[in-house]
């Protein structure tokens, strides 16, 4: 098969919709947080379509595009990746694991061929074919964490117990929503999320901290998270590393009452104890679409003007939105909300 026979199996952009994970129950009213995760398959429909069935959401037609701006960042930022010391066997772990299941969730274009701990990987939309050693660095152009990054759209984060609690102790992570990777490194569980209004002092971190601690070998969950963007359904990284970048784009976008333009940032967050190390991932998808596009699905254009303008004033001042919902949402629901 040539790239471009497996670009085209990929699916057109038509179906962007149809296939964004809505983050939201069906019936739901309030948005706070609290630990919902549920289990990875099967998919979910929504009211545009349905998503959900595999782990991995390659993004159709826009995967090369995702994929040739992770290696663009990952080239141009190499502090992206950050891995503690001793973390070298779980990212191996990751890899295979991926790897492997990329193999059996998209056999028209990916392969994966296995003799004892040699491996030799092929991705026909891309056009890797590389083979290599298991836990042997020298046999992969770059170390295992970078090459699955440039092979998937998911950020990539590992999770390890130590010290009597889990810390984050490996990512790679090229599209972080306004925090840093090599800021948060090493950093427990209640450290990292000591920035977000409330999760620490209603408990919800020790009780996503329990969840990760029993989660299962053999159950992969996930869950939803999401926010506004004012910066362009292609400007994925709005990390803290890239803030002068992005900073201005809130204000831009709000003197200019573009609204239509405005993203809602969904994330896909999915949990896997590997099965060689039992470290847990934290990998995230981001996904985008602007309110010019909700618009036109109504049950989605209702539930998110309710849950926006709901939302208690420290929730949207931490999800930045807290100056601008209200024209935004009357925008979007023509001033029905
Ligand atoms: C069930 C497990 C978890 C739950 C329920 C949870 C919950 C949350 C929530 C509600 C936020 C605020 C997001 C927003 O409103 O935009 C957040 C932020 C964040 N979470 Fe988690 N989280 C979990 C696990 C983890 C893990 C394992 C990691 C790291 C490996 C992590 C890293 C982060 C980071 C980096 C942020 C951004 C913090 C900042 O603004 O500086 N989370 N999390």
């Amino acid at each position: 098969m040539t790239t471009m026979d497996a670009t085209l199996l990929l699916g057109g952009p038509v179906d962007h919709a149809a296939r964004l994970p809505w983050p939201f129950p069906d019936d739901l009213e309030q948005f706070r947080y609290w630990v919902t995760v549920v289990r990875a398959r099967p998919g979910r429909a929504t009211a545009a379509g349905g998503w959900g069935d595999t782990i991995v959401d390659l993004g159709g037609s826009e995967y090369p595009e995702i994929m040739a701006e992770r290696r663009r960042i990952v080239a141009a930022d190499p502090g992206r990746r950050r891995v503690m010391p001793g973390m070298e066997p779980a990212c191996w772990d990751l890899l295979l694991y991926y790897l492997r299941d990329l193999a059996l969730s998209f056999p028209q274009l990916m392969e994966l061929h296995e003799d004892g701990d040699r491996f030799h990987w092929r991705n026909h939309v891309l056009g890797t074919d590389q083979a290599f050693v298991l836990g042997d660095a020298s046999s992969l152009p770059t170390d295992p964490l970078t090459f699955l990054a440039c092979e998937i759209p998911d950020d990539l984060l590992l999770v390890r117990q130590r010290h009597g609690g889990l810390h984050f102790d490996a990512g790679l992570v090229t599209f972080a929503a306004a925090w840093s990777v090599s800021f948060d490194v090493g950093m427990s569980m209640a450290e990292i999320h000591g920035p977000v209004p409330r999760l620490n002092a209603e408990q919800i971190t020790s009780r996503a901290e329990r969840f990760l601690t029993n989660l299962p070998a053999d159950q992969v969950y996930r869950r939803a998270n999401w926010t506004l963007s004012a910066s362009g359904s292609r400007k994925l990284d709005v990390s803290l590393e890239e803030l002068p970048e992005w900073g201005r784009d809130i204000p831009l976008l709000v003197r200019e009452g573009n609204w239509g333009a405005l993203q809602l940032r969904i994330e896909i967050e999915h949990f896997i104890r590997l099965p060689m190390t039992g470290a847990v991932t934290f990998n995230i998808r981001t996904h985008m679409a602007s309110l010019e596009q909700i618009k036109t699905i109504p049950a989605w254009r209702d539930q998110l003007a309710r849950v926006v303008l709901e939302l208690p004033e420290d929730l949207a001042t931490y999800k930045g939105f807290v100056d601008y919902r209200e024209p935004a949402m009357a925008w979007l629901t023509d001033g029905r909300a």
